[in-house]
């Protein structure tokens, strides 16, 4: 007698929804699309016709859309990409977690602290997944410069700059525009070079800040046409309550080609990451590629200056791997891949930051109680 084969059980599949149907909104679908165990049940923007259109774009034309994000929510998808601009993330995360919903929120967590608060006690209060979009931590080489700083090769790590900046690369659309992004390169990529740093030294709580912020290219029409209502530059120094200090330079638009590399200095070594490409008008920036890395240590007596060999240059599609790993979390119950309890801090950095670049004084960070 044949024995008759039976077939695995399919998995279910994970019912994925899309807030905020714009620009970014495209990355999470095609990643999500790509899935095999997901299924995209519909997708949610405040402007008319623009979920329709976005979910059509994708060949979804059964998958309903909706102006309203709690009719999206009433279908009870397992997970949402929040992909709202920065100042509605806090909205739209809150409400999704306590409609019982797991959230992919796009980086930066929100705009103000206060804001990120109420969406790490949303977290806290219903036991959902809360993760941040910060593709970078996926990258090869990134997760290397963690590793080398981690390993204690440095020593005590006293001091850590991020550098980069781009040299032309103001962006148009909600990024410029104060209701809605908040802040400018700050929020854009400057909480990509506070989370390379941050989560490469290990997050920490910061206790002052004294920042500096600028629009001067921004509202000159020489550079930029249209409304600017950000930040294009900004710089600040970060002190931690353990004594660690971080000197943080971020910029969208300079006469400069880098704002300098990345450097952690430690009682026993130093290690530099070289911006990306300052030579390109959008290369500076560490917002995720990552230049030469030299490690400086004494070996003997001799001071040595050591090339860390870079992984591979393949190029791996980081941004598919921050949707998977929330994907994968949301299956199987685990942890949230990149949580408020770190980002909660890089949120405070750039609170603070904003605070201080106003009052054009030194503030001080306070964290309430989650
Ligand atoms: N991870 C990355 O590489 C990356 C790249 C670009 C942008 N981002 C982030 O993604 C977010 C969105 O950026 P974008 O370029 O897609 O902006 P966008 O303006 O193109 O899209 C945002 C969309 O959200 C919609 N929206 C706003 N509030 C809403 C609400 N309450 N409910 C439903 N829809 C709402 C807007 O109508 C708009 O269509 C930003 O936070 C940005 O920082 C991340």
């Amino acid at each position: 007698m044949p024995i008759e084969e039976k077939a695995a059980p399919k998995p279910a599949k994970l019912r994925v929804g899309i807030v905020g149907t714009g620009g970014i909104a495209h990355a999470h679908m095609k990643a999500y699309v790509e899935m095999d165990d997901v299924e995209i049940i519909g997708g949610s923007d405040i402007v008319p016709g623009k979920a329709r259109k976005f979910l059509d774009e994708f060949g979804l034309t059964d998958v309903p859309d909706f102006e309203d994000n709690d009719k999206l929510f009433a279908l009870k998808p397992d997970g949402v990409s929040v992909c709202t601009y920065n100042t509605t993330h806090h909205v739209c995360a809150v409400a999704a977690m306590e409609a019982g919903i797991h959230v992919l929120c796009e980086k930066p967590m929100s705009v103000t602290l206060d804001q990120a608060v109420q969406m790490a006690r949303a977290q806290k209060a219903t036991g959902k997944i809360l993760t941040i979009g910060f593709q970078p931590r996926y990258d090869a080489n990134m997760r290397m410069v963690k590793e080398i700083v981690r390993s204690g090769a440095l020593g005590k790590v006293y001091y850590v700059q991020t550098g980069g900046g781009r040299r032309r690369g103001i962006p148009g659309g909600t990024f410029v525009n104060k209701e809605q992004a908040g802040v400018g390169c700050l929020a854009d990529i400057g909480c990509y070079g506070l989370d390379m740093a941050l989560n490469s030294v290990g997050y920490r709580k910061p206790v002052t800040v004294s920042a500096y912020a600028s629009d001067l290219f921004g509202k000159n029409p020489k550079y930029f046409q249209g409304d600017f209502t950000v930040d294009d530059f900004t710089c600040a120094l970060i002190r931690f309550d353990d004594g660690l200090v971080l000197d943080f330079r971020m910029s969208w638009a300079m006469h400069m080609d880098t704002m300098g590399d990345t450097l952690f200095l430690g009682t026993d070594a130093g290690l530099k990451v070289k911006s990306p490409n300052p030579h390109l008008n959008w290369g500076g920036a560490w917002d995720g590629s990552i230049g030469d890395v030299y490690l400086y240590s004494d070996v003997c007596g001799n001071q040595v200056e050591t090339r860390v060999p870079l992984k591979s240059s393949e190029k791996r599609d980081n941004f598919a791997a921050k949707v998977r790993a929330f994907l994968d979390a949301v299956r199987d119950g685990g942890e949230s891949p990149i949580p408020w309890q770190e980002i909660i801090y890089n949120q405070a950095i750039i609170d603070g930051i904003i605070r201080s670049s106003e009052a054009r004084r030194e503030v001080e960070v306070v964290i309430p109680e989650i």
